[in-house]
Order: structure tokens, then C-alpha cells, then sequence
């Protein structure tokens, strides 16, 4: 008996394979491939998809949910996973799950299937997103099952002409969307290898791209426009990508944590991540009282640690972007920035909202701090380190 089944479809050699892997195993393939940012030739994935043995595929633009709905949470969390990746693949996954269900209810399939193979975070995120979302679907990963090498798929392409593009010597695996590209394996899978240049494709080389200053607006928490002109958000991260990319920020390298306890070394490029978690981060140190800006340091990296673990569909993750979005109204205003050498550094920033105030900082004239007040806190701000110091020498006379 037939089975139908909706296929996280991204068009390159795994996927296609994977298509007459599945027919082969009495699956009607519905090849879905979700836009989140990574620019590709649909028609030639369509085709690719028929020609592998689909029997219907689609193309799911969610750049728009996915900016809005899961960047900007992220980007409000200034979230950066083990301090430095800001969750580029990690973000991705819940949204390609959840719109793979829904093609799942429309065609009434049973089943669903995903590239992920059984190394990696992916495999999680997408296994338990679904397993929440639509219970008793039956989940397929074959890359988890079949064992092949690149070699092998290669093979199995060109036996069963599937006309893919792949050739032996392909580099790196990499994933990429509006927020980030991952990149591992080959030369990188030895850490003490420097990452050849040929591993980059969104930025410049830091040591000769150009000097640039650039200027982010936020309107309660969520950026809305760069250099003064005001942009959606997709075209506001194309555009800081850009800006960004061309200075040659957003390089990481990063040894790498996995959920499956792996360690693993990753290179990201995420420019556009770079310039606007920096920039953020920054109107909240002009904007936010301080209490509430080092509680919130410590909720980031649980909502971090949280989408990097594949927990986005629970009351965790909810209950700390409830939190976080709390926070986020006063964060209004400009931040200015030098893009340099591929470090980004904040030069300026203003705010309707600051809670900085000149008369009370300054050294001028002008000055309204109560340097009496002063005086009367200190005294009351110490008393217990006095008490302690007093207690001690007391004991060692005693
Ligand atoms: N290690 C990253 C993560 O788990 C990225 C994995 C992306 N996959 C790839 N084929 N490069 O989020």
C-alpha cells in the first residue's frame, strides 16, 4: 500500500536521492521546499524533484513568518548559542516543521520526512517539533537510515538519472537562510585548520573589505530601518547583510556543543545577525534599568540554549519570549556603528526613551546629582561589610 509523505525538499543531492529512496519504499513523495531565505532556482528544483520521482512538489515562501516571528524573538533575546552562533539553522528547523505538517494535513499524508542524518542537533529539532505539532505521524530521516557516502548518493543519482549537480570534491555541507549560513566538514573537521577563504560567501575578507559606518533605528525592540530609510523586515536584514557582509562581519568559528554530546566545529557567516544583535544589545544598555538588564542576561541564554535544544514548540520557550517581549517596549531609538576589520563597534547611541540623563552624569555644569544623598547611601551600602570585617577581628582577639 502507498503511503503519502511530505519531504523537507531542499533540492540539493540528499534530498533528490532521498525522493526514489522513498518511492522505492512504496512513499507517494510530496517534495516541499520552504523558502526561509536561501535564494534558489525553483524551477530547477521543481524539475529535479519530478525527475527524482515526486508526484507533486511545492515551493512554501515563509521569509515573512520567519523574520517576524522567530528572528525578531531571537534578535530581542540578543540570542547567541555558547555566547557567539546566533541560531541561524537552529531557528529555522520549528518553522520548516510546523509549515511540513501543514502540507501534511492538506494532502492528508501520514507520513513526513526530512535531509537530517543521526549526528546532528537537526534530526531533534525536526523530530520533535513534529512529534508535538502532529502526533502519530510517522517520521522518516533516510540519510539517518541509508549509510551512503556523498560517493554512494552520487552513484545512486547517476544509476537512477537524477539530474543533480553535486560533484565528489564539494567542499562543505552548509545551511543558509536570512539570519545565517552554516558551514562543517572537509577541512574544517580538523579544528586546528585555519577555515580556507573558500568557506565564505557573504562577507568580505575582514583584512581588505572597507570601513563603514552605519546607523539602525528599533522601535520597541524590533529594527525598522537602517541609514534613515525605513524597510520591512526582510528587506532590513538584506539590507544590514549587505551593509555588514561588505565589511567582512559576521565570521565565526566556533567549537561547538552539540545536543547529541558531539563537539564539532562550525564556521557561521551571519553579517546580518552581527550588526543588528549588536546594535540591539546596545539600546538596552541605554534604555533598560539595570536590575532588569542583568535578569534578562541570564533569561537569554536559557532561550538560546532552549531554540538550540529543538524545544521551540513549549511552554518554556513561550514563557521566556513572553518575558523578553515584556521587556522590549522602551527600546526605541538610533544606534550608530563602525564596521571595521570585521568588528563591529558601537560609536553612538540615542533614545527617546534613554534613562541616561546628562544633568545627572555630567562632571560640567549643570549638574542636579545629590552628591549629599551620596554620602547618606554609602554609609548604609557598606554597613554589612563593616559588620563582617568587625565580627572577624573581634573572633581573632578573642
Ligand atoms: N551546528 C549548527 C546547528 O546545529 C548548524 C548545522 C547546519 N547544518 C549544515 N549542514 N551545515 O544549528
Amino acid at each position: 500500500m502507498t503511503k503519502r509523505l511530505v519531504l523537507a525538499y531542499s533540492g540539493g543531492l540528499d534530498t533528490s536521492v532521498a525522493i526514489h529512496w522513498l518511492t522505492e519504499r512504496g512513499y507517494e513523495v510530496i517534495a516541499t521546499t520552504i523558502d526561509v531565505g536561501e535564494a534558489k532556482d525553483t524551477s530547477v528544483l521543481t524539475q529535479r524533484a519530478f525527475a527524482a520521482g515526486a508526484i507533486d512538489v511545492r515551493v512554501i515562501d515563509l521569509k515573512e513568518e520567519f523574520a517576524q516571528g522567530y528572528l525578531w524573538p531571537a534578535l530581542q533575546a540578543n540570542a547567541l548559542y555558547q555566547g557567539r552562533y546566533p541560531l541561524a539553522t537552529a531557528l529555522a528547523r520549528p518553522l520548516l516543521a510546523q509549515a511540513l505538517c501543514g502540507v501534511a494535513d492538506e494532502t492528508g499524508a501520514q507520513a513526513i520526512a526530512h535531509g537530517s542524518t543521526g549526528k546532528g542537533n537537526d534530526q531533534v529539532r525536526f523530530d520533535v517539533a513534529i512529534a508535538t505539532l502532529r502526533p502519530g505521524t510517522e517520521i522518516v530521516a533516510p540519510a539517518r537510515e541509508w549509510g551512503l557516502t556523498r560517493a554512494d548518493e552520487i552513484a545512486y543519482a547517476a544509476e537512477f538519472g537524477i539530474p543533480v549537480q553535486a560533484t565528489l570534491d564539494a567542499p562543505f555541507s552548509v545551511d543558509a537562510n536570512l539570519w545565517g549560513r552554516s558551514v562543517e566538514g572537509g577541512v574544517l573537521e580538523d579544528p586546528w585548520n585555519a577555515p580556507p577563504e573558500a568557506c565564505y560567501e557573504w562577507t568580505a575578507n575582514p583584512e581588505t573589505a572597507e570601513v563603514k559606518e552605519v546607523t539602525v533605528a528599533f522601535e520597541a525592540g524590533a529594527p525598522v530601518a537602517i541609514d534613515g530609510i525605513a524597510l520591512r523586515p526582510v528587506p532590513l536584514i538584506a539590507e544590514a547583510h549587505a551593509v555588514a557582509g561588505a565589511a567582512g562581519v559576521g565570521r565565526i568559528d566556533l567549537m561547538e556543543d552539540r545536543l547529541v554530546g558531539i563537539k564539532s566545529r562550525e564556521i557561521y557567516e551571519a553579517p546580518a545577525a552581527a550588526l543588528l544583535i549588536a546594535a540591539h544589545q546596545e539600546l538596552e544598555f541605554l534604555t533598560l534599568p539595570r536590575e532588569l538588564l542583568q535578569h534578562k542576561a541570564g533569561i537569554e541564554q536559557t532561550f538560546a540554549q532552549t531554540v538550540y535544544n529543538g524545544l521551540w514548540f513549549t511552554p518554556l520557550r513561550e514563557a521566556l519570549q513572553a518575558y523578553i517581549a515584556s521587556t522590549q517596549q522602551a527600546v526605541t531609538g538610533e544606534v550608530k556603528l563602525k564596521l571595521a576589520h570585521g568588528k563591529v563597534t558601537v560609536i553612538g547611541r540615542k533614545s527617546p526613551q534613554a534613562i541616561y540623563s546628562h544633568d545627572l552624569a555630567t562632571y560640567g555644569t549643570g549638574d542636579l546629582f545629590d552628591h549629599q544623598a551620596a554620602v547618606g547611601f554609602i554609609k548604609l551600602y557598606g554597613l554589612q561589610s563593616q559588620a563582617y570585617a568587625k565580627a572577624q577581628t573581634e573572633k581573632s582577639h578573642a
